[in-house]
């Protein structure tokens, strides 16, 4: 079974898709973290973030391990290298490519195959997982989104604010699985909703599709 969250950067997804997954025993399958992962590759290769042709085989070959708590490149444990600033930037770039999206598609349509998951990103419902049995699209103010983010980074929020326009602007607008609802989603904006309290909401619409 699937649960699919979707929504821009700063919605909440993370914290409220590792809540839900907590509470009805699935796991949690966090997918920007492939994409941080390839991002991160490129820039340590070398490989412009913007060569889609350069990027497919670096994509396909990497060996990305999540278990929910640790995301692993091969050996090494990127959980925290992939949050930094560059990586983010980067990641919302190499995202862009379609040679990158089916690799990581392929991956996370072979995760979720095999359990029952909460699945998060941008493209869960539309692409990755549109046979899933919960679509939500959750979203939240432009501003109060950054205010969160910056919190989070220890950052100022009207820098995070401007780079995160511009994430947004090329998540929605890229060519290739764009940032939107899928059809049969659920929107639910957590402007001044706590983590708490969306969770309360998923897991309400969860127990009826259970
Ligand atoms: O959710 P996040 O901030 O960790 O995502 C990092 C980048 O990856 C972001 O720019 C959007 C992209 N992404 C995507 O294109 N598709 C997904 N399913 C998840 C993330």
């Amino acid at each position: 079974m699937v649960f699919a969250i979707d929504g821009p950067a700063g919605a909440g997804k993370s914290s409220v898709a590792r809540a839900v997954a907590a509470e009805l025993g699935f796991t949690y399958l966090d997918s920007g973290a492939m994409y941080r992962c390839v991002a991160l590759a490129a820039l340590e290769a070398g490989v412009d973030v913007d060569d889609g042709a350069a990027l497919g085989p670096l994509a396909a070959a990497l060996e990305i391990e999540l278990d929910g708590r640790h995301v692993m490149l091969g050996a090494r444990d990127v959980s925290t290298p992939i949050r930094g600033r560059e990586v983010t930037a980067a990641a919302s770039h190499v995202s862009v490519h379609p040679q990158v999206r089916e690799a990581m598609v392929a991956r996370q349509r072979q995760l979720i195959a095999a359990g029952d998951y909460v699945a998060e990103g941008r493209d869960i419902g539309t692409v990755v997982a549109p046979q899933a049995e919960l679509k939500i699209f959750l979203t939240a103010e432009a501003a109060e989104r950054a205010r969160r983010r910056a919190a989070e980074l220890g950052a100022d929020a009207a820098t995070v604010l401007a780079e995160q326009t511009m994430r947004d602007e090329r998540d929605s607008a890229r060519e290739h699985s764009p940032l939107r609802p899928a059809p049969g989603a659920v929107t639910l904006d957590t402007s001044g909703l706590d983590v708490e309290q969306v969770v309360e909401r998923i897991a309400a619409l969860a127990g009826a599709s259970l």
